[in-house]
């Protein structure tokens, strides 16, 4: 008899399916919609459902400024691609440093106030990258998280090992205990976000900032949802609260509101220079393409030179939070751009975004666990510079209609 037929063999694909299945139970599993982006109409968007063509909005998306679409950048990129080249066919190392990404990265340093920069294939990438390259090559370093960080900063942080404390969310009160409670010659890496994508809510920074220099600790924001808004030249909340210089290590995206692609941290030249040379998914990796990097560059600028479309996302999401309160619909209420919907229940979220897509044309993505604790499944509002005040209005008649339909609107009032 073969060895084989003697023992329990692990099967893997029914293994994998039951875990896929118990996440469809739970209402979890995550259900793409193939959208046919349009340049020419964003936020209108097209898919195709049962062989037709439908048309929707879009109030998910994180393209908050409608950069993507921006005819200057789609110039500049194809302009560099044109003469460039696709990829850039290398590793930062081996033939991937092009005079696009050095001009970029001077670029965002002096954004942001920094002495340099460095570029990833997106934020995600430089998270997990200086915050595991930091706690691998200081190993006493204790991590000092907030409870609500971005699963790049969490991964991050556990793939490098080190100790971690984590506080209560936007708690400086919480972050003083733990600092308090350590020896002031330990290193500690607080690691903290601005705008947290989910609930919308805003740190405090500049408490956060002077505890950091009272217990001699080190700071590292993620601005990725605050860049590209926040601040005179949309720098992000660092420069709102005129903070740039007082933050250690701050790490940003080109994908949202800058609407390309990619991501950066900037810091003084030391931490930027060591991140470059130990940093293993900055050095291994095959670097961004030029024309992707001349049109970030392109797109900064324009946000940098035009404040007026960060004016006017500020004013739709005044406009849909006053629509929202008329209609009685519940909100997260906070000072960002991000306004969260609660539901509560993750089945009946989706049905709630199910029900607005197919019925009233409007795509709003639930969120569901992991990327929000269980309890907190909310639709996610996102209103964008190229919005118009009839959409968002079409929006909250679209959800109140739903929330009634699905007896869900009585449930959501309960939360308030
Ligand atoms: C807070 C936060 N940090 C980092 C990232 C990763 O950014 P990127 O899409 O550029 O990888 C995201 C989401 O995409 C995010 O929400």
């Amino acid at each position: 008899m073969p060895f084989f037929n003697r023992i329990h063999l692990f099967h893997y694909e029914s293994y994998l399916q039951q875990q896929l299945h118990q996440l469809k139970e739970n209402g979890n599993y995550r259900y793409f919609l193939d959208v046919n982006k349009s340049a020419r109409h964003f936020p209108v968007f097209y898919y195709e459902s049962g062989g037709i063509t439908k048309r929707a909005i879009n109030f998910c998306s994180n393209d908050y400024l409608g950069m993507s679409v921006e005819e200057d950048v789609i110039a500049k990129l194809s302009f560099t691609a044109h003469q460039s080249g696709t990829g850039s066919g290398g590793t930062r190392n081996i033939s991937g440093t092009t005079k696009q990404h050095v001009s970029l990265e001077q670029t965002i340093a002096a954004w942001h106030q920094k002495e340099a920069a460095l570029l990833f294939g997106g934020a995600y990438l430089a998270n997990f990258t200086a915050l595991q390259t930091l706690g691998r090559s200081i190993k006493d370093l204790i991590f000092i998280s907030d409870e609500r960080n971005h699963a790049s900063m969490i991964e991050g942080m556990r793939s490098a090992g080190n100790q971690k404390m984590i506080f209560g969310h936007n708690d400086a009160g919480h972050l003083e205990e733990i600092l308090s409670s350590l020896p002031l010659h330990q290193p500690k890496l607080i690691v903290f976000e601005s705008v947290y994508s989910m609930n919308g809510s805003i740190a405090p920074v500049r408490d956060i900032i002077t505890l950091a220099k009272k217990y001699n600790a080190l700071t590292y924001i993620d601005e990725v949802h605050a860049v590209g808004l926040y601040g005179a030249s949309g720098a992000g909340i660092c420069e709102q609260e005129d903070l740039l210089q007082q933050v250690d290590i701050i790490n940003g995206t080109l994908a949202k509101a800058v609407g390309v692609i990619g991501g950066y941290i900037t810091a003084s030249q030391t931490i930027i220079d060591f991140i470059r040379s130990f940093g293993s998914g900055f050095i291994f990796t095959t670097s961004l393409p030029p024309a992707v990097c001349a049109a970030a560059e392109k797109s900064i600028t324009l946000i940098q030179q035009q404040s007026s479309q960060r004016t006017k996302l500020f004013h739709l999401v005044e406009y849909l939070r006053r629509l929202l309160g008329d209609a009685d619909i519940t909100f997260t209420e906070n000072s960002s751009h991000i306004t969260p919907v609660r539901i509560k229940n993750a089945v009946e979220c989706k049905n709630v975004a199910d029900k607005l897509l197919t019925q009233h044309g409007v795509y709003v993505q639930p969120v569901n666990h992991p990327t929000v604790p269980k309890g907190e499944e909310c639709l996610r509002l996102i209103v964008t510079a190229k919005h118009t005040r009839e959409q968002a209005a079409h929006l909250v008649t679209s959800l109140k209609q739903v929330l009634i339909e699905e007896d869900t609107y009585h449930m959501q009032e309960q939360q308030a």
